[in-house]
Protein backbone atom coordinates (compact mmCIF):
# COMPACT_ATOMS: atom_id res chain seq x y z
CA UNK A 1 0.00 0.00 0.00
CA UNK A 2 1.41 3.75 -0.67
CA UNK A 3 2.04 6.05 2.44
CA UNK A 4 -0.37 8.33 3.70
CA UNK A 5 1.03 11.46 1.40
CA UNK A 6 0.36 10.13 -2.10
CA UNK A 7 0.76 13.83 -3.93
CA UNK A 8 3.98 14.25 -5.91
CA UNK A 9 4.93 17.27 -4.45
CA UNK A 10 8.12 17.81 -5.78
CA UNK A 11 6.97 17.33 -9.15
CA UNK A 12 4.12 19.68 -8.60
CA UNK A 13 6.65 22.49 -6.83
CA UNK A 14 8.76 22.31 -10.22
CA UNK A 15 5.15 21.76 -12.47
CA UNK A 16 4.55 25.77 -12.82
CA UNK A 17 8.18 26.77 -13.89
CA UNK A 18 8.54 24.21 -15.86
CA UNK A 19 5.33 24.52 -18.08
CA UNK A 20 7.12 27.90 -18.71
CA UNK A 21 10.08 26.83 -19.63
CA UNK A 22 11.73 27.09 -23.54
CA UNK A 23 12.95 23.42 -23.85
CA UNK A 24 15.44 22.88 -25.89
CA UNK A 25 15.49 20.89 -29.01
CA UNK A 26 18.02 17.84 -28.12
CA UNK A 27 18.89 16.25 -31.60
CA UNK A 28 20.48 18.05 -34.32
CA UNK A 29 20.76 16.93 -38.15
CA UNK A 30 23.66 15.01 -37.49
CA UNK A 31 22.43 12.58 -35.14
CA UNK A 32 19.14 12.33 -37.19
CA UNK A 33 20.33 12.30 -40.14
CA UNK A 34 19.98 8.79 -42.25
CA UNK A 35 18.43 7.10 -38.92
CA UNK A 36 14.78 5.50 -38.95
CA UNK A 37 12.01 6.08 -36.54
CA UNK A 38 8.71 4.58 -35.32
CA UNK A 39 6.26 6.82 -33.93
CA UNK A 40 2.62 5.68 -32.96
CA UNK A 41 -0.38 8.16 -32.64
CA UNK A 42 1.32 10.92 -34.47
CA UNK A 43 -1.43 11.91 -36.57
CA UNK A 44 -1.73 14.63 -34.34
CA UNK A 45 -0.59 16.64 -30.53
CA UNK A 46 2.47 15.47 -29.43
CA UNK A 47 3.32 12.39 -31.57
CA UNK A 48 2.82 14.73 -34.88
CA UNK A 49 5.36 17.37 -33.96
CA UNK A 50 8.19 14.86 -32.61
CA UNK A 51 7.23 13.05 -36.62
CA UNK A 52 7.56 16.68 -37.98
CA UNK A 53 10.67 17.80 -36.02
CA UNK A 54 12.60 13.94 -37.10
CA UNK A 55 11.73 14.64 -40.97
CA UNK A 56 13.22 18.21 -40.78
CA UNK A 57 16.18 16.92 -38.99
CA UNK A 58 16.60 14.41 -42.15
CA UNK A 59 15.75 10.83 -40.67
CA UNK A 60 15.86 9.05 -43.23
CA UNK A 61 12.74 6.92 -42.32
CA UNK A 62 9.69 7.64 -39.96
CA UNK A 63 6.77 5.39 -39.80
CA UNK A 64 3.84 6.84 -38.23
CA UNK A 65 1.16 4.51 -36.67
CA UNK A 66 -2.15 5.59 -37.50
CA UNK A 67 -5.48 4.33 -37.03
CA UNK A 68 -7.59 6.27 -39.36
CA UNK A 69 -6.31 5.73 -42.57
CA UNK A 70 -7.49 9.60 -44.08
CA UNK A 71 -5.88 11.26 -41.35
CA UNK A 72 -2.31 8.83 -42.23
CA UNK A 73 -2.12 10.59 -45.52
CA UNK A 74 -2.90 13.72 -44.63
CA UNK A 75 -0.46 14.11 -41.74
CA UNK A 76 2.36 12.43 -44.53
CA UNK A 77 1.11 15.32 -46.76
CA UNK A 78 1.43 17.67 -44.57
CA UNK A 79 4.87 16.43 -43.23
CA UNK A 80 6.65 15.78 -45.70
CA UNK A 81 5.49 19.29 -47.52
CA UNK A 82 6.55 21.30 -44.67
CA UNK A 83 9.85 19.87 -44.93
CA UNK A 84 10.10 19.33 -48.60
CA UNK A 85 11.14 15.80 -48.34
CA UNK A 86 9.70 13.18 -50.60
CA UNK A 87 9.25 9.55 -49.49
CA UNK A 88 10.17 9.83 -45.91
CA UNK A 89 7.02 9.02 -43.94
CA UNK A 90 5.85 5.85 -44.21
CA UNK A 91 1.91 5.57 -42.73
CA UNK A 92 1.46 1.57 -41.52
CA UNK A 93 -2.21 0.99 -39.67
CA UNK A 94 -2.47 0.72 -35.60
CA UNK A 95 -5.23 0.02 -33.73
CA UNK A 96 -3.98 -0.19 -30.59
CA UNK A 97 -7.92 -1.08 -29.26
CA UNK A 98 -7.54 -4.06 -31.52
CA UNK A 99 -5.06 -6.63 -30.52
CA UNK A 100 -4.74 -8.06 -34.33
CA UNK A 101 -3.90 -4.38 -35.82
CA UNK A 102 -1.06 -3.92 -33.07
CA UNK A 103 0.20 -7.63 -33.86
CA UNK A 104 0.26 -7.05 -37.71
CA UNK A 105 1.79 -3.55 -36.79
CA UNK A 106 4.19 -5.67 -34.30
CA UNK A 107 5.35 -7.98 -37.41
CA UNK A 108 5.82 -6.04 -39.73
CA UNK A 109 7.94 -3.86 -37.45
CA UNK A 110 10.15 -7.03 -38.14
CA UNK A 111 10.58 -5.61 -41.89
CA UNK A 112 11.94 -2.91 -41.14
CA UNK A 113 15.65 -2.85 -42.20
CA UNK A 114 16.77 -0.51 -39.31
CA UNK A 115 15.37 1.15 -36.24
CA UNK A 116 16.85 3.95 -34.04
CA UNK A 117 13.69 4.52 -31.65
CA UNK A 118 10.30 3.05 -31.24
CA UNK A 119 8.13 5.71 -29.51
CA UNK A 120 5.12 4.77 -27.88
CA UNK A 121 3.20 7.79 -28.25
CA UNK A 122 -0.49 6.93 -29.02
CA UNK A 123 -3.07 7.16 -25.88
CA UNK A 124 -6.21 7.91 -25.21
CA UNK A 125 -8.55 9.96 -22.22
CA UNK A 126 -12.34 8.31 -22.40
CA UNK A 127 -15.03 10.12 -20.85
CA UNK A 128 -17.10 6.94 -19.85
CA UNK A 129 -16.56 3.40 -19.55
CA UNK A 130 -16.17 1.04 -22.58
CA UNK A 131 -14.54 -2.28 -23.11
CA UNK A 132 -12.18 -2.73 -25.56
CA UNK A 133 -10.84 -6.30 -26.48
CA UNK A 134 -12.56 -7.39 -22.97
CA UNK A 135 -11.11 -4.56 -21.02
CA UNK A 136 -11.88 -1.43 -19.80
CA UNK A 137 -10.71 0.73 -23.28
CA UNK A 138 -7.56 2.76 -21.26
CA UNK A 139 -6.73 -0.55 -19.97
CA UNK A 140 -6.23 -1.99 -23.48
CA UNK A 141 -4.87 1.15 -25.11
CA UNK A 142 -2.82 2.53 -22.84
CA UNK A 143 -1.23 -0.05 -21.03
CA UNK A 144 -1.65 -3.65 -22.49
CA UNK A 145 -1.75 -2.74 -26.01
CA UNK A 146 1.35 -0.93 -25.73
CA UNK A 147 3.25 -3.44 -24.14
CA UNK A 148 2.07 -6.32 -26.72
CA UNK A 149 3.33 -3.95 -29.76
CA UNK A 150 6.96 -3.34 -27.46
CA UNK A 151 7.24 -7.46 -26.85
CA UNK A 152 6.78 -7.82 -29.95
CA UNK A 153 9.53 -5.37 -31.20
CA UNK A 154 11.63 -5.84 -28.69
CA UNK A 155 13.80 -8.57 -30.34
CA UNK A 156 13.83 -7.04 -33.84
CA UNK A 157 15.45 -3.72 -31.70
CA UNK A 158 18.01 -5.78 -30.30
CA UNK A 159 18.35 -7.30 -34.01
CA UNK A 160 18.99 -4.06 -35.74
CA UNK A 161 20.72 -2.87 -32.93
CA UNK A 162 23.64 -5.56 -33.65
CA UNK A 163 23.50 -5.22 -37.13
CA UNK A 164 24.14 -1.38 -37.04
CA UNK A 165 26.20 -1.19 -33.67
CA UNK A 166 23.47 1.31 -32.75
CA UNK A 167 21.65 1.04 -28.88
CA UNK A 168 17.89 1.47 -29.97
CA UNK A 169 15.13 3.73 -28.11
CA UNK A 170 12.24 2.19 -26.70
CA UNK A 171 10.50 5.48 -25.60
CA UNK A 172 6.91 5.11 -23.30
CA UNK A 173 5.41 8.27 -23.45
CA UNK A 174 3.94 8.51 -19.84
CA UNK A 175 2.41 11.74 -17.85
CA UNK A 176 3.17 12.82 -14.55
CA UNK A 177 -1.09 12.33 -14.35
CA UNK A 178 0.49 8.45 -13.41
CA UNK A 179 1.58 10.38 -9.83
CA UNK A 180 -2.15 11.73 -9.02
CA UNK A 181 -3.15 7.56 -8.79
CA UNK A 182 -2.15 7.30 -5.22
CA UNK A 183 -5.41 7.05 -4.15
CA UNK A 184 -7.06 4.47 -6.82
CA UNK A 185 -3.95 2.45 -5.90
CA UNK A 186 -4.84 2.03 -2.47
CA UNK A 187 -7.98 0.18 -3.52
CA UNK A 188 -5.88 -2.27 -5.46
CA UNK A 189 -6.00 -5.85 -4.18
CA UNK A 190 -3.07 -7.57 -3.76
CA UNK A 191 -3.47 -10.02 -6.86
CA UNK A 192 -5.41 -10.34 -9.61
CA UNK A 193 -5.29 -5.98 -9.93
CA UNK A 194 -5.53 -5.92 -13.97
CA UNK A 195 -8.95 -7.93 -13.83
CA UNK A 196 -9.88 -5.85 -10.82
CA UNK A 197 -9.60 -2.70 -12.83
CA UNK A 198 -12.16 -4.85 -14.64
CA UNK A 199 -15.14 -4.32 -12.52
CA UNK A 200 -17.07 -1.54 -13.34
CA UNK A 201 -19.32 -1.37 -10.17
CA UNK A 202 -15.77 -1.15 -8.17
CA UNK A 203 -14.17 1.34 -10.49
CA UNK A 204 -16.96 3.74 -12.24
CA UNK A 205 -16.87 5.58 -9.26
CA UNK A 206 -13.31 6.71 -9.71
CA UNK A 207 -13.32 7.11 -13.71
CA UNK A 208 -11.37 10.13 -13.38
CA UNK A 209 -8.74 8.69 -12.16
CA UNK A 210 -8.68 5.96 -14.69
CA UNK A 211 -5.90 7.55 -17.51
CA UNK A 212 -3.90 7.95 -14.61
CA UNK A 213 -4.03 4.75 -13.26
CA UNK A 214 -3.00 3.31 -16.56
CA UNK A 215 -0.52 5.80 -17.21
CA UNK A 216 1.28 4.40 -14.06
CA UNK A 217 0.76 0.79 -15.13
CA UNK A 218 2.45 1.83 -18.00
CA UNK A 219 5.47 3.63 -16.22
CA UNK A 220 5.70 0.29 -13.51
CA UNK A 221 5.87 -1.65 -16.39
CA UNK A 222 8.79 0.35 -17.95
CA UNK A 223 10.50 0.36 -14.75
CA UNK A 224 10.20 -3.87 -14.36
CA UNK A 225 11.22 -3.84 -17.76
CA UNK A 226 14.68 -1.87 -17.41
CA UNK A 227 15.34 -3.11 -13.77
CA UNK A 228 15.44 -6.75 -15.43
CA UNK A 229 18.39 -6.21 -17.83
CA UNK A 230 20.84 -3.21 -17.90
CA UNK A 231 21.27 -2.21 -21.58
CA UNK A 232 24.52 -3.61 -21.73
CA UNK A 233 22.25 -6.97 -21.95
CA UNK A 234 18.90 -5.76 -23.68
CA UNK A 235 20.76 -3.86 -26.08
CA UNK A 236 17.84 -1.28 -26.09
CA UNK A 237 17.40 2.29 -23.64
CA UNK A 238 13.92 1.97 -22.41
CA UNK A 239 12.69 5.42 -20.95
CA UNK A 240 9.20 6.88 -19.84
CA UNK A 241 8.59 10.70 -20.51
CA UNK A 242 6.13 13.39 -19.30
CA UNK A 243 5.52 15.68 -22.19
CA UNK A 244 4.06 18.17 -19.40
CA UNK A 245 0.43 19.69 -19.90
CA UNK A 246 -0.13 20.45 -23.79
CA UNK A 247 -3.00 22.03 -25.62
CA UNK A 248 -3.67 18.92 -27.65
CA UNK A 249 -6.83 16.84 -28.58
CA UNK A 250 -6.08 14.45 -25.61
CA UNK A 251 -9.51 15.82 -24.07
CA UNK A 252 -11.69 15.88 -26.79
CA UNK A 253 -14.44 13.15 -25.79
CA UNK A 254 -14.34 14.78 -22.12
CA UNK A 255 -17.29 16.69 -20.73
CA UNK A 256 -17.95 20.10 -21.99
CA UNK A 257 -17.48 21.18 -18.18
CA UNK A 258 -13.97 19.22 -17.66
CA UNK A 259 -12.99 20.22 -21.16
CA UNK A 260 -13.84 23.93 -20.24
CA UNK A 261 -11.30 23.86 -16.84
CA UNK A 262 -8.90 22.26 -19.32
CA UNK A 263 -8.90 24.54 -21.49
CA UNK A 264 -8.68 27.59 -19.09
CA UNK A 265 -5.59 25.49 -17.29
CA UNK A 266 -4.02 25.40 -20.67
CA UNK A 267 -4.53 29.10 -21.95
CA UNK A 268 -3.11 29.90 -18.75
CA UNK A 269 0.06 27.50 -18.53
CA UNK A 270 -0.54 24.79 -22.11
CA UNK A 271 2.71 23.95 -23.59
CA UNK A 272 2.00 24.20 -27.44
CA UNK A 273 2.30 20.21 -28.87
CA UNK A 274 5.83 21.18 -30.71
CA UNK A 275 7.09 22.60 -26.78
CA UNK A 276 6.00 19.33 -25.58
CA UNK A 277 7.42 16.82 -28.13
CA UNK A 278 10.24 18.54 -27.37
CA UNK A 279 10.14 15.96 -24.59
CA UNK A 280 9.79 13.52 -26.56
CA UNK A 281 13.29 14.72 -28.94
CA UNK A 282 15.21 14.80 -25.60
CA UNK A 283 14.14 11.26 -24.92
CA UNK A 284 15.28 9.74 -28.39
CA UNK A 285 18.16 11.80 -27.51
CA UNK A 286 19.32 10.75 -24.36
CA UNK A 287 21.59 7.90 -23.82
CA UNK A 288 22.44 4.78 -20.93
CA UNK A 289 21.34 7.03 -18.18
CA UNK A 290 17.79 6.83 -18.89
CA UNK A 291 17.47 3.36 -19.01
CA UNK A 292 14.02 2.70 -16.35
CA UNK A 293 14.12 6.71 -15.62
CA UNK A 294 11.27 9.31 -15.48
CA UNK A 295 12.19 12.30 -17.76
CA UNK A 296 10.32 15.43 -18.17
CA UNK A 297 11.30 19.18 -19.15
CA UNK A 298 14.20 17.48 -21.01
CA UNK A 299 16.04 16.12 -17.68
CA UNK A 300 15.56 13.08 -16.22
CA UNK A 301 13.85 13.67 -13.04
CA UNK A 302 13.60 11.01 -10.84
CA UNK A 303 13.32 12.69 -7.49
CA UNK A 304 9.45 13.92 -9.26
CA UNK A 305 8.49 10.09 -8.55
CA UNK A 306 6.68 10.12 -5.42
CA UNK A 307 7.84 7.63 -2.88
CA UNK A 308 4.77 5.75 -2.51
CA UNK A 309 5.56 4.75 -6.26
CA UNK A 310 9.47 2.99 -5.90
CA UNK A 311 9.19 2.08 -2.18
CA UNK A 312 9.08 -1.67 -1.16
CA UNK A 313 5.63 -1.38 -1.25
CA UNK A 314 5.47 0.48 -4.34
CA UNK A 315 7.71 -2.10 -6.26
CA UNK A 316 5.38 -5.37 -5.14
CA UNK A 317 2.85 -3.32 -7.23
CA UNK A 318 5.11 -2.92 -9.70
CA UNK A 319 6.27 -6.52 -10.14
CA UNK A 320 2.73 -7.84 -9.26
CA UNK A 321 1.36 -5.48 -12.71
CA UNK A 322 4.21 -6.97 -14.49
CA UNK A 323 3.37 -10.84 -14.02
CA UNK A 324 -0.45 -10.10 -14.86
CA UNK A 325 0.75 -7.94 -17.95
CA UNK A 326 3.02 -11.27 -19.09
CA UNK A 327 -0.24 -13.43 -18.22
CA UNK A 328 -1.96 -11.31 -20.44
CA UNK A 329 0.38 -10.93 -23.28
CA UNK A 330 0.84 -14.71 -23.04
CA UNK A 331 -2.65 -15.18 -23.49
CA UNK A 332 -3.12 -12.22 -26.75
CA UNK A 333 0.12 -14.17 -28.32
CA UNK A 334 0.66 -17.51 -26.94
CA UNK A 335 4.32 -17.84 -26.51
CA UNK A 336 5.86 -14.41 -26.60
CA UNK A 337 6.47 -13.16 -23.26
CA UNK A 338 8.61 -16.33 -22.92
CA UNK A 339 10.14 -15.80 -26.02
CA UNK A 340 11.18 -12.22 -25.45
CA UNK A 341 12.45 -12.62 -21.83
CA UNK A 342 13.23 -16.27 -22.13
CA UNK A 343 16.50 -16.25 -19.48
CA UNK A 344 14.98 -13.06 -17.55
CA UNK A 345 14.96 -13.63 -13.79
N1 LIG B 1 -1.53 16.53 -23.84
C1 LIG B 1 -1.06 16.45 -22.62
O1 LIG B 1 -1.16 17.39 -21.81
C2 LIG B 1 -0.37 15.18 -22.15
C3 LIG B 1 0.17 15.15 -20.87
C4 LIG B 1 0.82 14.01 -20.43
C5 LIG B 1 0.92 12.91 -21.28
N2 LIG B 1 0.36 12.95 -22.53
C6 LIG B 1 0.51 11.76 -23.37
O2 LIG B 1 1.02 12.14 -24.64
C7 LIG B 1 0.63 11.18 -25.63
C8 LIG B 1 0.12 11.91 -26.85
O3 LIG B 1 -1.08 12.59 -26.48
P1 LIG B 1 -1.54 13.97 -27.12
O4 LIG B 1 -1.71 14.91 -26.00
O5 LIG B 1 -0.71 14.33 -28.29
O6 LIG B 1 -3.02 13.54 -27.57
P2 LIG B 1 -3.78 13.62 -28.98
O7 LIG B 1 -3.61 14.95 -29.59
O8 LIG B 1 -5.16 13.13 -28.67
O9 LIG B 1 -3.00 12.55 -29.86
C9 LIG B 1 -3.13 11.20 -29.58
C10 LIG B 1 -2.65 10.38 -30.75
O10 LIG B 1 -2.90 9.00 -30.42
C11 LIG B 1 -3.68 8.43 -31.45
N3 LIG B 1 -4.57 7.38 -30.95
C12 LIG B 1 -5.59 7.49 -30.08
N4 LIG B 1 -6.18 6.30 -29.89
C13 LIG B 1 -5.50 5.42 -30.66
C14 LIG B 1 -5.64 4.04 -30.91
N5 LIG B 1 -6.62 3.31 -30.36
N6 LIG B 1 -4.77 3.45 -31.76
C15 LIG B 1 -3.79 4.17 -32.36
N7 LIG B 1 -3.62 5.49 -32.17
C16 LIG B 1 -4.47 6.10 -31.34
C17 LIG B 1 -4.50 9.58 -32.03
O11 LIG B 1 -4.95 9.23 -33.31
P3 LIG B 1 -6.28 9.88 -33.99
O12 LIG B 1 -5.77 11.02 -34.82
O13 LIG B 1 -6.81 8.76 -34.80
O14 LIG B 1 -7.19 10.30 -32.88
C18 LIG B 1 -3.45 10.68 -32.04
O15 LIG B 1 -2.59 10.56 -33.14
C19 LIG B 1 -0.40 10.27 -24.94
O16 LIG B 1 0.21 9.07 -24.58
C20 LIG B 1 -0.80 11.06 -23.70
O17 LIG B 1 -1.22 10.21 -22.66
C21 LIG B 1 -0.28 14.06 -22.99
Amino acid sequence: MPADSTQPTKALADFFPNQRKNLPIALTTEDVKGKTYIVTGATGGIGYELAKHLVRLEASKVIIGARNEERGKATKATIEGDAGRKDVVDIWPLDLASYDSVKAFGKRIETAERIDALVLNAGVSHAGWQVKEGNEAHLTVNFISNYLLAFMALPHLQAVGKTHGITPRLVVVGSMGAFFAGESVKKFPSKDILDDLNDRAKWESDFTNRYSVTKLLEHWAARQLASLRPVSDLGVIVNVVDPGYCKTGLNKELSLWTRAKAWLAKVMLGRTPEMGSRTLVHAVKVGEESHGKYLTSCEIREDHIPEWVTNEAGQAVQKQVWDELLVKLDKIEPGLPSRVIADWA
